[in-house]
């Protein structure tokens, strides 16, 4: 049931988020409430830095990719841990900028960038801009110009690999908004072009072939394909690239039926192929960036709501309504993620009920999930929902007009807000 590590059940039979009662939380700041647990990030940062540093080619660094959850508080520890930072919007950038983070450490990715968003990166110097394609590396290349600065850039391209995930997060096959295709040729041909242009210096490549990657198989393709896309740019322009970004999708188990991912082996698995291909083609071995967002957060998290009342309906489902929902975890509602869930009240006892988890919004499927092995519930209950420390505040919103929860971490056993809550004057306060 706990397949999560750091949580436990203590003496008082309730669930503990590393160490700490989730009841004494859910008292102090009430619910919903996401918790993080600050020390496994940290954690899971530490660990991606270190299988970079031992299995991937000099100047190899792992890039927090700051959608899975972004505030000011994250992007200092990605700082303060070793990693750089993946943005992929003004807000991102200015929430990374505005932590303290140096410019040189960010990469700004993003298949729709505005003329603001491009101008805010080149002004401050960001180390990194992902182009799209070809479209984009022109713009950048006249707003560099305007603006008087160089801009370093990668260029995106799409290996043409199904990692056979689920289709909502499937990025790296050839028909899909992102990138340039390598396919057909068409990524060689953007890359003549960008070599020939003004005010950007290519430093390499990037792709992304999707999430909740289980083992190496997938990367070790898409390090194939890279690798292969390289020796035959270099062939055809004599261009080397420095770095070639692999992008992100490391999996996190969610269920306990899921395996439990051994990432720093995948990232061995990957060096090791890297370093067979650059041989091979006698390439000189590029740093390798990753981009793990998922990895390093969502199985730090758990999110606290109080059931607000139980209904059975005859030949039905039994439905736990929650004091949150899809406004501040729509991974069930977009995608039929399942999450596990318990009463942390009781967690020590064995789930005996199958549970329809639901929200509060003014729609059917607004639900948290179905199904749901879980202790019999009761109005004024606290459930916890597992492994949301991904993807569930960055995607929040404030449907039917709820403020969205906060967000404590935990540190050493002591808790602290690093959001607040919102309230409905912070909800209302752009109505004109
Ligand atoms: N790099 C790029 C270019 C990406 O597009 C993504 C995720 C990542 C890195 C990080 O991937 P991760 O390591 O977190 O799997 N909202 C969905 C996930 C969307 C992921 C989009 N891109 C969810 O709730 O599962």
């Amino acid at each position: 049931m706990l397949h999560q590590q750091n949580l436990t059940v203590n003496a008082a039979g309730h669930l503990a988020l590393a160490g700490v009662d989730v009841l004494d939380l859910a008292r102090e700041y009430g619910t919903p409430l996401y918790v993080l647990d600050e020390d496994m990030v940290r954690e899971r940062m530490e660990l991606y830095v270190a299988a970079a540093r031992e299995h991937l080619p000099a100047g190899s660094r792992p890039y927090y990719a700051s959608k899975a959850l972004c505030c000011k508080a994250l992007c200092r520890m990605a700082g303060e841990e070793g990693m750089g930072l993946d943005v992929v919007s003004s807000g991102e950038l200015y929430t990374a900028l505005a932590a303290g983070a140096d410019p040189a450490d960010i990469c700004f990715h993003g298949n729709a960038k505005t003329e603001a968003d491009l101008r805010y990166a080149i002004t401050e110097r960001v180390g990194l801009i992902a182009a799209d394609g070809e479209e984009e590396l022109l713009r950048i290349v006249r707003l560099a110009g305007e603006l008087g600065a160089r801009a370093r850039v990668l260029l995106r391209v799409t290996p043409g690999i199904d990692p056979h995930t689920f289709a909502a997060v499937n990025t790296g096959v050839v028909d899909v908004k992102f990138g340039v295709p390598i396919p057909g040729g068409q990524a060689l041909a953007v890359t003549e072009r960008a070599l020939g242009l003004e005010n950007v210096d290519l430093a390499g490549f990037h792709c992304h072939i999707g999430s909740q990657i289980f083992d190496a198989g997938p990367f070790l393709l898409e390090t194939d394909v890279m690798t292969a896309f390289l020796a035959q740019v270099r062939e055809r322009t004599g261009y080397t690239a420095s770095v070639l970004d692999l992008g992100g999708g490391f999996a996190v188990a969610y269920e306990e039926t899921d395996a439990a991912p051994d990432c720093a082996g995948m990232i061995r698995a990957i060096g090791q192929r890297l370093l067979e291909r650059c041989r091979e083609y006698d390439y000189p071995a590029p740093a390798v960036l990753l981009e793990p967002g998922r990895g390093i957060v969502a199985a730090a998290g758990v999110t606290l709501y109080t059931v607000q009342n139980v209904k059975r309906v005859p030949g039905g489902a039994c439905y736990a309504a929650l004091d949150g929902g899809m406004g501040d975890n729509p991974r069930y509602a977009l995608y039929g993620a399942r999450h596990s869930a318990v009463v942390a009240d009781r967690a020590g006892e064995a789930p005996d009920c199958s549970v329809t988890l639901a929200g509060r919004c003014c729609e059917s499927g607004d639900l948290i999930g179905e199904n749901v092995a879980i202790q019999t519930p009761r109005t004024g209950d606290t459930v916890a929902v597992l492994t949301t420390g991904a993807y569930n505040y960055s995607m929040a919103s404030n449907y039917n007009r709820v403020p969205r929860p906060p967000i404590a971490a935990l540190r050493g056993g002591k808790a602290r807000l690093i959001v607040r809550r919102e309230t409905v004057e912070d909800v209302a306060a752009y109505d004109l």
